[in-house]
């Protein structure tokens, strides 16, 4: 039930020589709720009807049906609409309550595919903050998806190729040891990627050793493959951990080693379609008329592939296995000029599902408002981060809620979520700044403001053993239970909207509002005396725990029942 398409029915009546389209543009919702829930401005019509718009005004109230509304009135040169509350919020509650959490649920999606690129770490290198965001960005725009229909796969594209892992095998012929890398993987392949690294500086002969060794990898050598399988083995156990802690799961992890034998087909058909062009025995494909400086480089003289040769394998290999409708890059902001040429060059190729591929950047994240910097010190270390997240959440659910059942799994949800909702509040493409109390805080925009929201209700809701009947009507009148019926009603339109835009953020700060308008409501009703309207304001308490319990979910989060 669309409350714009209510009022825009009347306006029509009222003035016929007005198009549909136009009335719903010029519909607005005053900034007061004092002024009523939709308003028409009456002096856009002051020109063609030669009158003062406060006339106009008073004419079309003569002409409409308020008999469907609370009220309809002339002020000034606007025309306020009062939704009837009762019937409105006694239908919406009555649907939440009937559907639950496939409230908002879409078909739009059905027998659809959406392949979401997430995640994606380097084997053997540290997993990043960027990496970081692009798995919390990836997993909740594959719930948001999900809830319009869409099948998704989520793929963590590994960075498991490339000329290092010559150099981390020789690291490792010379000076590895195995128990040490099995202990900690990363940590260890990393301090041999960066000794091999200085030692090449002073002995540029091991770099021709390294060479070989890729030669070797890349040629199936067992003892190179062996080394390589197992370091990326023993680099997804401790990827996996972390993935572990978050809640996170994925359909696939082929990753770029995946495409080595799909290569040659991309630089075929390169080929075959003209675009390669030599320069300096590299092939190369022009791209001035997409405004690039610089042609793409996809094969160097000695034969070697690039990111983008492997990148291109990756999308044509992902539209035939999956058929997508539409594939989804969460990759950091820096690789823009990287999937401008991926697309560039797929629509030269003339694959008419280019535009399928959507880019989805984000922005970076500083500590102590300064750049991430390992060489500078200014690092985020994932895991004893989430450690401590989860250690704060304890404190304050300790002080809160000393006798809490399962007060450890209460805790992870909630020092876990408050990481991932803060990055997910943000609209993506702006950065934010590191600040693991501002994350935690109950107070403010956070993950445990709305958690601790949601489970407040579901304490009312113990407290008044309330459970809804589906039979009955649940209406309201009041000013505070209004503000919450409205947001409820835009949820559906939210999970829309964040999916059509790719931003997440827009589900955090519909959250947001929600818990907020609940707080409100809470402090300023009784929700629980005797009086005829008790149920209602249950089932209003039912449907708000409903809807921030999905709000969560989409974000990744848990919605614990008591905290
Ligand atoms: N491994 C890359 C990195 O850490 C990200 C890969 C993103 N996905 C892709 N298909 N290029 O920067």
């Amino acid at each position: 039930m669309d409350t714009k398409d209510l009022v825009a029915e009347q306006i029509r009546k009222a003035v016929p020589d007005l198009e549909a389209a136009a009335v719903t543009d010029l519909l607005e919702i005053p900034k007061n709720s004092d002024m009523g829930d939709w308003a028409f401005p009456a002096f856009s019509l002051a020109k063609t009807w030669r009158k003062a718009p406060q006339l106009i005004a008073e004419e079309i109230i003569q002409k409409i049906d308020s008999s469907q509304f609370e009220k309809v009135q002339a002020v000034g040169p606007y025309v306020n609409f009062f939704l009837d509350k009762s019937q409105i919020s006694a239908a919406l509650i009555g649907q939440v309550l009937a559907e639950g959490a496939d409230y908002g649920q879409e078909k739009i999606g059905a027998g659809r595919n959406v392949t979401i690129d997430m995640s994606s770490p380097n084997i053997a290198k540290p997993f990043s903050i960027g990496h970081l965001r692009s798995t919390v960005i990836g997993d909740s725009l594959a719930q948001i998806f999900q809830k319009l229909g869409y099948k998704t796969v989520k793929i963590n594209h590994l960075g498991d190729w490339g000329k290092q892992f010559g150099l981390l095998i020789l690291a490792y012929k010379k000076w590895g040891q195995e128990e040490a890398v099995k202990e900690h993987p990363i940590e260890e392949l990393l301090q041999l990627y960066v000794r091999i690294n200085e030692e090449v500086q002073k002995n540029p002969e091991l770099d021709e050793e390294a060479r070989e060794w890729f030669r070797k990898l890349e040629e199936g050598d067992e003892e190179a493959q062996n080394l390589w399988q197992w370091f990326r083995k023993e680099s997804l156990l401790e990827f996996s951990q972390l993935y572990d802690e978050l809640g996170v799961t994925f359909d696939s992890y082929n990753g770029e080693a995946f495409y080595n034998d799909k290569m040659a087909e991309i630089v075929d058909l390169l080929s075959a379609k003209g675009l390669l062009k030599e320069s300096q025995g590299a092939q190369v494909v022009d791209l001035e008329k997409y405004g690039f400086e610089h042609p793409a480089l996809i094969k160097k003289s000695d034969g070697a592939t690039l990111y983008i040769t492997r990148d291109l394998a990756t999308a044509l290999y992902r539209k035939r296995q999956y058929d997508f409708a539409k594939s989804i890059y969460v990759v950091g902001s820096e690789q823009a000029g990287h999937f401008k040429q991926l697309k560039a060059i797929l629509k030269e190729m003339g694959y008419d599902w280019t535009d399928d591929i959507h880019y989805v950047p984000f922005g970076l994240v500083t500590k102590g408002g300064k750049k991430l910097s390992t060489r500078k010190g200014n690092i985020i270390l994932l895991e004893p981060t989430l450690a401590e997240a989860v250690n704060r959440a304890a404190q304050q659910i300790n002080a809160k809620n000393p006798d809490l059942a399962d007060k450890e799994a209460v805790a992870h949800a909630v020092g876990v979520g408050a990481i991932k909702f803060y990055d997910l509040k943000t609209d993506r493409m702006n950065g934010y700044d590191f600040d693991l109390e501002a994350m935690v805080s109950f107070e403010g925009e956070t993950g445990p403001y709305v958690q601790y929201a949601h489970a407040r209700i579901q304490s009312i809701l113990r407290k008044a053993a309330f459970s809804p009947d589906t039979g009955a009507s649940y209406s309201l009148n009041d000013k505070e239970s209004w503000e919450i019926v409205k947001l409820i009603q835009n949820f559906p339109d939210t999970v829309k909207r964040a999916a059509d835009r790719f931003e997440p953020a827009l589900i955090a700060k519909h959250a947001i509002h929600l818990a907020q308008s609940f707080n409100k409501y809470y402090a300023h009703t009784r929700i629980i005396a005797a009086d005829p309207e008790r149920d209602s304001r249950l089932a209003l308490c039912y449907a708000t725990a409903t809807v921030l319990k999905e709000d969560l979910r989409l974000l990744g989060l848990e919605a614990p029942n008591e905290m």
